[in-house]
């Protein structure tokens, strides 16, 4: 069987998408052995914080649709860039050879980079937190910028698996502010994951930046996954901030601009953002780009009856 063939086959077999299954495949030295195969899969890192925003449930449908992962992208010889990385829900469900991920929220970014450098520190602190609302706030009223980034990756990890949703939202001067989440029990360190993820990130670039960096690196047929802060469908519907700076017209169309430019460059690029007008007609009559609607079952609203499917769209040049 030739590799082609295999990674065809695990993909079926396993209801994965093709580049984890050429991950696999490096790992089973490319021999198709169920178990093992199984065993993988099963070990596979999670995203290690709740993020709004996260693509975890959409993937497979994007799979299906045949418009994720570009077929013609070589894990081998090409990266994977995800600019606005968020949780990374995408670069764990790929598990790219080569990657760059980056974020503006420089306290995610940070956590990132102590997962991947020092996660038995982290894990040893981590276990210490208590679930307790007073604690709580006196941990939230914390400025990271005094701490040591160990101390800034476990309070982030904390605030996210305590606070109300898991959500990340900052006032206009940065200071994080969601309240005390109630939870029967909330797993705080979950060891085993970070360990995961850890190992997961050792040939990881991650860096904090304004995602137009991309730009000065991403190379023809690279992967380009653009996940921005999406376009408000009305105007009281923006929920969150997850940085200080807006991501409002003027961004979405500098975004646009960069879209393009990596498109004209001869890289893959997918782009996900709500279903509105605007964004429908600031990716419409580009030739070689397409826009595709796809059903959300997001959660951006904070009252529960208000919660329903809604459309999004992806953006893709191939
Ligand atoms: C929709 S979220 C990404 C969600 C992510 N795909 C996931 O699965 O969790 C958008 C992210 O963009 C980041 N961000 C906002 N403005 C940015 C900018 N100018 N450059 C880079 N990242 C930015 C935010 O910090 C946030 O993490």
């Amino acid at each position: 069987m030739t590799s082609a063939q295999a990674i065809k086959e695990i993909q079926k077999n396993f209801d994965i998408n093709s580049i984890f299954a050429q991950h696999i495949l490096r790992y089973t030295k490319g021999k198709v052995v169920p178990t093992q195969i199984q065993n993988i899969i099963d070990e596979k890192p999670k995203p290690f914080v709740k993020w709004v925003g996260g693509k975890r449930q959409l993937l497979k449908q994007f799979r299906l649709m045949e418009l994720y992962p570009p077929e013609k992208f070589n894990t081998k010889t090409n990266i994977y860039f995800e600019p606005f990385v968020g949780g990374g829900a995408v670069f764990f469900d790929l598990l790219p050879e080569k990657a760059v991920l980056s974020d503006l929220n420089s306290e995610l970014v940070t956590t990132f980079n102590v997962i991947k450098n020092d996660v038995e520190a982290l894990i040893h602190l981590l276990r210490k937190y208590k679930y307790e609302k007073e604690y709580f706030l006196k941990i939230r009223a914390q400025n990271p910028e005094k701490l040591s980034d160990v101390n800034i990756a476990s309070r982030f990890l904390y605030l996210n698996r305590t606070c109300f949703n898991g959500m990340y939202r900052v006032n206009s001067k940065g200071g994080f502010n969601v309240p005390f989440g109630k939870y029967s029990n909330p797993l705080i360190c979950d060891e085993n994951n970070l360990k995961k993820v850890s190992k997961s990130l050792k040939n990881v670039e991650i860096k904090r930046q304004d995602y137009k960096e991309v730009l000065k690196k991403a190379k023809k047929s690279d992967f380009i996954y653009f996940d921005p802060p999406y376009f408000p469908v009305s105007k009281t519907a923006s929920f969150t901030n997850y940085t200080k700076e807006a991501f409002l017209e003027k961004e979405q169309i500098e975004l646009r601009d960069t879209f393009l430019e990596l498109h004209k460059r001869g890289c893959f690029v997918m782009l996900s953002n709500s279903d509105t007008p605007f964004i429908n007609e600031i990716y419409s009559g580009i030739k070689g780009v397409k826009v595709t609607q796809v059903q959300a079952g997001r959660m951006i609203n904070s009252d529960s009856s208000k919660r329903g499917k809604i459309t999004e769209v992806l953006v893709t040049n191939y």
